[in-house]
């Protein structure tokens, strides 16, 4: 189990490079299952959830290499239509390639995907919205069989709630499907943007992307293309909250402006000042920042909930009290506890969180149980005075790539600690068994 070692109180100064976007890569990377050939899909992060999904591909039967931030996946042989359990439970968000398996092999199975630290995660929308296309579903003994006894037909799906893996899902079932189908109330990230163009330049005729319509018109194939992904919103949001909070400055590069616009306003209202040209974003943290009235998080275009974390962090040392709302996911909130650790003044109450700023916070020894949660962790303990410990890093590595070699090299002190599973008395955990 490794952790970072954090000796807070230094300016985030400086600027930095943005890694490819993890919530883009995934569902791309999935996608090429459809492209019976070769396809490179570049800029992609070097994180544990880049190399589960590429133990998946390999599984089906896909060749992948991952070099330079480049995987090339020929997905010529794949000969296989289920996802085992353990990886699975790799990494639940693998029932995005629910869709792109049942278009290629017209058939898939997997294990149900489990809830995770953040909710229970549900996947009734993609469920019903695969059945529209004429796909046989059983569910049994925590398995769900999937089976089209004829070819998919494209078909009219209303999603009850905007749901980014299952519009995802829905996208890549319906591109080789025949006829058309059409979404509504459609997820309008700009990850679904991003899986649209990939398959568009592959040969399929998707349309609406980013809007709440989306029409897929079914092709016969797609064909290999290179592809660059985009930059992770979420990531360079991240960045932005660290300079923030540290009365610091940052210039984000290869960033799309557009896509952080979401997150912008909170910055200014906290007392940010932000400059933006055409791939890059400069904000200037000032001395104190100010609180914010309210956060509600929302689907895109609204405050991106993986940003509640991380901007939570960053109201704790604001002058005044600040209110977040998660309207997304229903226990989102286990990095509280951790924060108080700090010292921060935080009250919960159902969906809604109240923060009262502090002036510092003290470093302490606190451990991440998900990916946002861990990463709001680190920010506190960097803006922390003191030594902070953060423990089960894990969580962390599975969406930034290399947090501690960026926040180093914008003036934090931050080292990684590969760690030993020992008990804090020095026994380890076989000695502690032998010795019961
Ligand atoms: C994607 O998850 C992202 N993951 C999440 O990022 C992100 O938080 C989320 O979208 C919302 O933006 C990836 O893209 C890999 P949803 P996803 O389906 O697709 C409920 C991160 O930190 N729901 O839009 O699973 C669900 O329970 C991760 O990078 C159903 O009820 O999100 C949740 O309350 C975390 N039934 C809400 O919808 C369903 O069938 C939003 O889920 C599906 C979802």
């Amino acid at each position: 189990m490794s952790r970072f070692i954090i000796n807070g109180g230094n300016r985030v100064y400086g600027e930095t490079r943005i890694q490819g976007s993890k919530n883009s890569v995934l569902p791309i990377l999935a996608a090429t299952v459809l492209v019976k050939g070769e396809t490179v899909i570049s800029n992609c992060p070097d994180i544990s959830d880049v190399n589960a999904t590429i133990k998946v591909l390999r599984y089906l039967g896909c060749k992948v290499t991952f070099e330079n931030h480049t995987v090339t996946v020929d997905s010529t042989d794949m000969d296989k239509y289920d996802i085992p359990d353990d990886l699975m439970r790799e990494m639940r968000s693998s029932v995005i390639f629910l869709g792109g398996i049942i278009g290629r092999m017209g058939k898939a199975r997997l294990s149900t995907p489990g809830g995770c630290e953040i909710g229970l995660r549900p996947i009734d929308l993609h469920l019903d919205a695969i059945q529209r296309f004429g796909v046989n579903i059983k569910e049994e003994f925590a398995k769900i069989e999937f089976e089209s006894v004829k070819p998919l037909e494209g078909t009219n799906i209303s999603l009850s709630f905007p749901s980014v893996g299952a519009t995802e899902n829905i996208i890549l079932t319906a591109c080789l499907a025949k006829g058309t189908t059409i979404i509504t109330n459609a997820a309008r990230e700009p990850e679904i943007t991003d899986l649209a163009d990939f398959l568009n330049r592959c040969g399929a005729r998707i349309s609406g992307s980013g809007e709440g319509t989306i029409v897929i018109e079914g092709v016969e194939n797609l064909h290999s293309v290179h592809h660059k992904v985009i930059p992770d919103r979420i990531a360079a949001s991240t960045y932005m909250a660290a300079a923030a909070m540290t009365q610091g400055k940052i210039r984000l590069n290869s960033v799309i402006p557009a896509h952080i616009a979401p997150v912008i306003p909170v910055f200014e209202e906290a007392g940010c000042d932000i400059s933006i040209e055409a791939d890059s974003v400069t904000l200037t943290a000032p001395p104190r920042l100010k609180s914010i009235k309210t956060i509600r998080t929302m689907p895109y275009p609204g405050f991106p909930t993986d940003m509640q974390a991380p901007v939570m962090a960053m109201t704790t040392v604001c002058r005044g009290t600040s209110v977040i709302i998660e309207t997304i996911f229903e226990s989102r909130y286990k990095h509280v506890s951790e924060l108080l650790r700090f010292g921060a003044k935080i009250r919960v109450d159902g969906r809604m969180s109240v923060i009262e700023g502090v002036d510092k916070l003290t470093g302490a020894s606190v451990i991440s149980s998900d990916l946002r949660g861990g990463a709001a962790l680190v920010l506190a303990g960097i803006a922390a005075q003191g030594i902070t410990t953060v423990d089960d890093i894990k969580f962390i590595e599975r969406g930034y790539e290399s947090m501690e070699n960026v926040l180093g090299s914008l003036g934090c002190d931050i080292k990684k600690e590969e760690r030993e599973i020992t008990d804090e008395y020095g026994d380890d955990q076989g000695a502690k068994s032998s010795s019961a």
